[in-house]
């Protein structure tokens, strides 16, 4: 039987423990994921596309059939050209949906072959935001539970304004 990729599109600006457990259970119901970082032209990113990558290459690090790679251009694009079978993303609450469902549409348009699939974030992360992460840890809070412990240094030392 053919191998099953999927791919995980965000902006992963920062990673967080949400977006783990997502790319966790992709990687348990396809042969192949990759996570790929993506620009979200209505954000403005924080970290540079090198250091989410380098954030998320250490981050999931332990899924051996997980590798990340980066694309500035159309999702739809980049699934087809590594012949994906599916758009993974996860959903957190209703206010998600819309827009979510619109980019659904939108990329099955572009490309009619691919689906999305939506998996529910896990009870624990519904509330969990790289935003938030980054407005916490910008203002000195503990972000050790939202972030991989593997990047958790990197991101307090970057978004610290305190600890300067
Ligand atoms: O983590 P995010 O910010 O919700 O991810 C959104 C992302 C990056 C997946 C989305 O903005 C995207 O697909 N960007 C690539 C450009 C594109 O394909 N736009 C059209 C989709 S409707």
């Amino acid at each position: 039987m053919r191998e099953r990729t999927a791919v995980c599109p965000g902006s992963f600006d920062p990673v967080t423990v949400g977006h783990i457990d997502i790319i966790r259970r992709a990687s348990k119901m396809f042969d192949h994921v990759i996570v790929v970082v993506m620009i979200n032209a209505a954000k403005q990113s924080c970290f540079s596309l090198e250091e989410r990558v380098r954030m998320l290459r250490a981050s999931t690090a332990e899924f051996p059939n997980v590798r990340v790679d980066s694309y500035n251009g159309l999702l739809a694009e980049y699934a087809a050209s590594k012949h994906a079978d599916a758009i993974v993303k996860g959903l957190r609450a209703m206010s998600d949906f819309e827009y979510e469902f619109q980019m659904a549409l939108t990329n099955k348009k572009l490309s009619p072959d691919i689906e999305t699939v939506f998996l529910t974030t896990s009870a624990e992360n519904m509330y969990l935001s790289s935003s938030m992460v980054k407005q916490i840890a910008s203002m000195g809070g503990d972000v050790s539970e939202f972030v991989p412990e593997v990047i958790h240094k990197d991101i307090v030392q970057r978004l610290n304004q305190r600890s300067e």
